[in-house]
């Protein structure tokens, strides 16, 4: 048997599981911590990496949201902690394996384009992957990546934003491996290419999610601005502010998936 089926085969033993929608927790976003209907740590299932970055639960929960149930990983894996591309992307797999269909995938993630503030929600329209990582390769080759972050979708949060007002930018968000964070020199040629925010994450994920057929949508908590030379970041001040948007978000999801998808 191969890893994956292992793995979808043994969560299946342990839960019904009949969700349609996934979510991926990224740093100091801490959401959905109520009516969990099944949990299970990553480190009690077979063939999962496991997570080493403070901030990170490393955790499976299903979680109910009004009328629906999500699946909810809390905690990912990241090129910078010597994951490889494959590993990186076997959340989305077990997701998939799992009967999702549509994806919520979330960051914290560093603000470039000079409006945004700390504390603001990105919906992300599109990616840059400056990873120098495919989890493709291998196959499957040559896979569509318009409208990888879907515009159904996208709209969908965008009315939801306005109503319950919570302001919502849109931009591009710049994938990069890390671990460090980015001198000024990169932040400006990030905003010469078109970026708006940078993070270490979601853009393999997303490459594998739309090789799967999964309907993906991606947001940024943007944790921290790039201003100048001298802004200078801390991944506590990433984790504080990601609590700080957890809030927001969490009512937003939840206004999404009451109105029904
Ligand atoms: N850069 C990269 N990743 C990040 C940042 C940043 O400024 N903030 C949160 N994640």
């Amino acid at each position: 048997m191969n890893k994956i089926d292992e793995t979808i085969g043994f969560l299946i033993n342990k839960y019904n599981f009949e969700q349609k929608i996934g979510m991926i927790l990224g740093s100091g976003l801490d959401i959905f911590n109520d009516f969990i209907l099944f949990s299970i740590d990553y480190k009690e299932i077979p063939n999962m990496p496991l997570s080493t970055v403070p901030g990170h639960k490393g955790r499976l929960d299903v979680v109910k949201v009004e009328s629906n149930s999500v699946i909810i990983m809390r905690g990912r894996y990241h090129l910078y902690e010597g994951y490889s591309s494959k590993d990186v992307v076997f959340p989305i797999e077990v997701l998939k394996g799992l009967g999702v269909d549509i994806l919520v995938i979330t960051n914290a993630s560093g603000g470039i384009n000079e409006t945004y503030v700390p504390g603001d929600i990105m919906l992300i329209k599109d990616h840059i992957n400056l990873t120098g990582e495919n989890p493709l390769i291998g196959g499957p080759n040559f896979v569509d990546m318009k409208n990888a972050y879907s515009y159904r979708l996208r709209q969908q949060f965008k009315e939801i934003g306005k109503n319950i007002g919570i302001e919502l930018k849109e931009g591009i968000y710049v994938g990069v491996k890390g671990p460090t964070y980015e001198t000024p020199a990169e932040i400006r040629f990030f905003r010469t290419i078109g970026g708006d925010a940078v993070g270490m994450s979601t853009v393999l994920e997303v490459i594998k999610a739309r090789s799967l057929g999964i309907e993906v949508v991606g947001i940024s908590s943007i944790t921290n601005v790039h201003k100048d030379e001298f802004s200078s970041v801390t991944h506590e001040e990433v984790l504080e502010m990601g609590k700080r948007i957890s809030r927001n978000l969490e009512i937003l999801l939840r206004e999404w998936i009451k109105r029904g998808i």
